[in-house]
């Protein structure tokens, strides 16, 4: 019934306008505003609403409806948020299109993009509502049906209908939370960038099947109905007295929908008021608790925690941690990035003492755990989260312990979370400054031998990086003869003097990684035959036998795309392996360096990597697993081909085994969510950090960068699903024209991308079907939706 009478009002109201409003809230065709310092506005007939340009700045003017007899001129509906018009835009009622909004040289900013034909005028109407309409009054158009955040009196939302919060307070651009009545009749409230599913929602009215309309009645209650009008849910429901209040419901940039009123008596100092009721308003009733999601940042962004106001409208504040700072200054809804340098996970030097904890209590990050241990004291809690580079903060309670890794989400402060939080700050971070520019020296030099970060439990497989360049087998042993060749392996053992010699002294380093030096050497008589030594550091593994089991195994590897072992040196306290000379560098300066890649090349580095990886898990004798995927370890040689590299963490399977438990090792940003589970692992986390990797390869950009303007490509994994699910693929390689032409290759491998980051391991392909899949021999499935993106890093 209520529709039927909305149906009348629509019908009518611009009936009744028709006779004297010309002056007021008439366009007529070809007639246009323009964005000055007069703030050019058509008026609707009572004068209480405008249309027309509202100057936001220096030159840039927002086309918006407004309401006009208030103090605040509060803006109910606009248009062009994301690209404000200069002075002197624009817009003009055409017959063909409708509104058209352009700046002073012609460019077009926006269209109503009218789809009909005998459009006569168009007119602001008291309710609100801009139309557009025939000389017979039929409405073809109006701003009701396109709401941007708020609703008002007299609107209402059909079946997938859109309201999008800004992005703050006066920016009007759109922002990342959406209030949409779903076609599956749910009303919803949810954040992006999260994948469009139901239970991403922070506050649903659990409608579906029956929800149909979202009803702003006159008397100022906002409730859904069903097909037949039936009422389903009070989303607000006090009665308001329209005569005597204006009245707005929005969905505030801070994701919160509330309801407004505001006196009308012109003078009045009283401004907007919540509307409060004991039902529902306002909805949800604290956002900074609500927020529960394994994808997506809550509330706040990452790395913050979100407080409830003590406001009137109980607004929710942003915060970070300390040692945190706001990623854009201007927006503290936006998340925080670490101020200091990460602790460093070289076991080495643990910097266990360049940290220390700052408590924090009633605050959690629910959904940032990777490790919980029960039946602890405080002391050991502050203890394992010190001694453990991943741990940036640590949370007590009940005598329970939990570890927390960045990105951490969903951060609260609330009474209700109670326990103890112990956030890890570097207590000087200069110093790791200096280490970070020394690293990034080393990584400068042309022949690569990528450090590798070393985690507990993984010491005794780091000695078996013997590898030597494949095509300097033939090379003339004039100098370094042989002691003794295995073989049974076919790698070399090299006298410790030999390698002195090679290297003349160990003069020239090359790098320096966690578990020793690497230096450069000339194998044989030609002084082009470069080599790259690394000398381990004292010998601190299990026993001689694991060692020569673990080089002999990988010194079986013999694959194009696998850096192959040659030789090593086991004399006494000496441990030395060598490696090839890569004069191309690794990935990651590939990659991430200034001149970015082209296409082809980059979508033969995966078919590369993937049939390397391919046979490091099925075809060589002995299964291995790499575990530490990433672009630092593949390196490129003179003809750009990539063979992967750095065997430190591998893990050796026996024959007839698939999975092994083991110590968390790897690299921050590529490892498998089982890592961090207390999961037996798999070759299956090789292939979710070359998921990671490929993702990398086909946006040339870090999978998590804190640095990326917009929050919703922070994580990259998540940014690239979301533009998968919603079919805009094409903008993950917006300025790379190659790929662009591409797009179908890049689709592929976007879907490759997503099988590899399953969060469930059964679910990921292998390497080998992952290799067919990239060569095109077996078709790519539609990829399921991952559930638990951000884990991982
Ligand atoms: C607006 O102008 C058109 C054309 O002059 C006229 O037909 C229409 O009745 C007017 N409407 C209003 C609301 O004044
Ligand atoms: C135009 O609108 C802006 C913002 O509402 C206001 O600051 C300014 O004074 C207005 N200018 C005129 C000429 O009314
Ligand atoms: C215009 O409307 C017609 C009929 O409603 C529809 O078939 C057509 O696809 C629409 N065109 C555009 C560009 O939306
Ligand atoms: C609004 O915020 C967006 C996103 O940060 C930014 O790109 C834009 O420049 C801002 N607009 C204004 C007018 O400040
Ligand atoms: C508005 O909706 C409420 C709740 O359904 C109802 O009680 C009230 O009568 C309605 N008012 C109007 C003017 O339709
Ligand atoms: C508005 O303010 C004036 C002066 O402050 C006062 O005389 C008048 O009564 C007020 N009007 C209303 C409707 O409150
Ligand atoms: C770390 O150093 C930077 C630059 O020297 C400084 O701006 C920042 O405040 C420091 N952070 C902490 C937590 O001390
Ligand atoms: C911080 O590091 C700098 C450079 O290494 C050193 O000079 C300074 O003494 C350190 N300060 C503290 C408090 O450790
Ligand atoms: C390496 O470093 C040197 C000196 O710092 C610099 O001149 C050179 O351009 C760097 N090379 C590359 C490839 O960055
Ligand atoms: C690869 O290395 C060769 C030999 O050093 C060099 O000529 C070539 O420019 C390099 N290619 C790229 C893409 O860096
Ligand atoms: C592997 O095979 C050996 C001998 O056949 C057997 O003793 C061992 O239990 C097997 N291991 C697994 C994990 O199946
Ligand atoms: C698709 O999703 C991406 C990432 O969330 C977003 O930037 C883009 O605007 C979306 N495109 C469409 C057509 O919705």
């Amino acid at each position: 019934m209520a529709s039927a009478i909305l149906g009348i009002l629509l019908v009518l109201v611009p009936l009744l306008l028709s006779a004297e409003a010309q002056a007021r809230g008439n366009l007529t065709l070809g007639n246009s505003l323009t964005a000055n310092d007069q703030n050019s506005s058509l008026l609707s007939l009572s004068g209480e609403f405008a249309f027309g340009f509202r100057k936001m700045g220096q030159g840039a003017h927002l086309l918006a409806i407004w309401f006009e007899m208030i103090e605040e001129k509060t803006i109910v509906w606009s248009v062009n948020g994301d690209d404000l018009a200069p002075e002197g835009s624009k817009v003009q009622l055409t017959a063909n299109r409708g509104l058209v909004l352009t700046d002073p040289r012609g460019r077009e900013l926006w269209s109503s993009n009218l789809n009909a034909t005998g459009l006569a005028y168009a007119a602001m109407l008291d309710t609100g509502n801009f139309i557009l309409a025939s000389a017979s009054h039929v409405n073809l158009w109006d701003s009701f049906s396109r709401p941007t955040d708020t609703i008002l009196p007299t609107q209402q939302l059909d079946l997938d209908a859109v309201v999008r919060a800004r992005y703050s307070e006066m920016n009007y651009s759109n922002g990342r939370f959406i209030f949409r009545l779903q076609t599956d009749g749910n009303l919803v409230l949810y954040a992006t960038p999260t994948p469009l599913v139901v239970s991403d929602a922070y506050w649903a009215t659990g409608t579906r099947g029956n929800g149909f309309r979202l009803i702003f009645n006159q008397s100022g209650q906002v409730y859904l109905t069903d097909r037949n009008g039936k009422l389903l849910n009070k989303v607000t429901s006090d009665e308001v007295p329209t005569s005597v209040f204006y009245q707005r419901a929005i969905l505030e940039y801070d994701g919160v929908f509330r309801q407004y009123i505001h006196p009308k008596m012109a003078n009045s100092s009283s401004g907007w008021a919540m509307v409060w009721s004991m039902v529902s308003s306002p909805v949800p009733s604290n956002i900074c608790t609500s927020m529960n999601r394994d994808t997506g940042t809550g509330a706040c962004g990452f790395n913050s925690y979100c407080t409830r106001g003590d406001d009137q409208i109980q607004r929710p504040r942003c915060h970070c941690l300390p040692g945190y700072t706001l990623l854009d200054s201007t927006n503290e809804m936006n998340g925080c990035r670490q101020d200091f340098a990460p602790q460093s996970c070289d076991e080495s030097k643990p910097e266990t003492d360049q940290f220390v904890l700052r408590e924090m209590l009633n605050t959690g990050w629910p959904m940032s755990n990777y490790e919980r241990s029960e039946s602890q004291t405080e002391h050991w809690c502050r203890q394992a989260c010190l001694a453990d580079c991943f741990c940036a903060v640590a949370f007590f309670k009940d005598r329970k312990c939990w570890k927390k890794r960045t990105p951490l989400s969903n951060g609260r402060m609330d009474p209700g979370v109670g326990g103890k939080a112990l956030v890890k700050v570097r207590i000087n971070n200069s110093t790791s400054k200096a280490t970070g520019n020394r690293q990034k020296k080393s990584k400068n030099l042309t022949l690569m031998i990528i450090e590798s970060v070393l985690l507990s439990s993984c010491v005794f497989v780091s000695l078996l990086t013997c590898v030597i360049y494949r095509s300097s087998r033939s090379r003339d042993y004039k100098f370094l003869q042989p002691v003794q060749i295995n073989q049974a392996t076919g790698t070399r053992t090299y006298t410790y003097w030999e390698l002195q010699e090679a290297t003349d002294g160990f003069k020239e380093e090359l790098g320096r990684g966690a578990f020793g030096a690497v230096y450069k050497g000339v194998l044989g008589s030609k002084d082009t035959n470069f080599v790259a030594v690394k000398v381990l550091m004292a010998w601190t593994g299990e026993s001689e036998k694991e060692f020569e089991r673990e080089v002999s195994a990988t010194g079986q590897t013999n694959h194009k795309n696998l850096m192959q072992l040659l030789g090593f040196c086991n004399e006494g306290q000496h441990r030395l392996l060598v490696y090839e000379f890569m004069s191309n560098g690794s990935l990651a300066d590939f990659l991430f360096g200034s001149s970015r890649p082209s296409w082809y090349k980059r979508v033969e580095i995966a078919c590369d990597v993937a049939r390397g990886l391919s046979y490091l898990h099925e075809e060589c004798t002995r299964h291995i697993i790499h575990c530490d995927i990433k672009p630092q370890n593949i390196l490129l040689d003179g003809s750009l081909t990539a063979k992967i590299s750095d065997f430190g963490l591998a893990k050796l399977l026996m024959a007839n085994q698939t999975r092994t438990t083991t110590g968390v090792r790897g690299t921050r940003g590529y490892l498998a969510p089982e890592w961090f589970r207390n999961m037996p692992i798999s070759s299956k986390v090789d292939v979710y950090s070359f998921g990671i990797l490929l993702v990398e390869l086909i946006c040339c950009r870090k999978n998590y960068e804190l640095k990326a303007e917009i929050e919703a490509q922070i994580v990259m994994v998540d940014w690239v699903y979301n533009c998968y699910h919603n079919g805009s693929v094409l903008q993950l390689v917006e300025s790379d024209e190659e790929a662009s032409r591409d797009i179908k290759m890049v689709k592929r491998l976007v879907m490759i991308a997503l099988w590899c980051i399953q969060e469930d391991p059964a679910l990921r392909p292998t390497m080998k079907k992952t290799t067919q899949m990239l060569e095109g021999a077996v078709e790519v499935p539609v990829p399921p939706v991952p559930s638990f993106f951000t884990t991982s890093i």
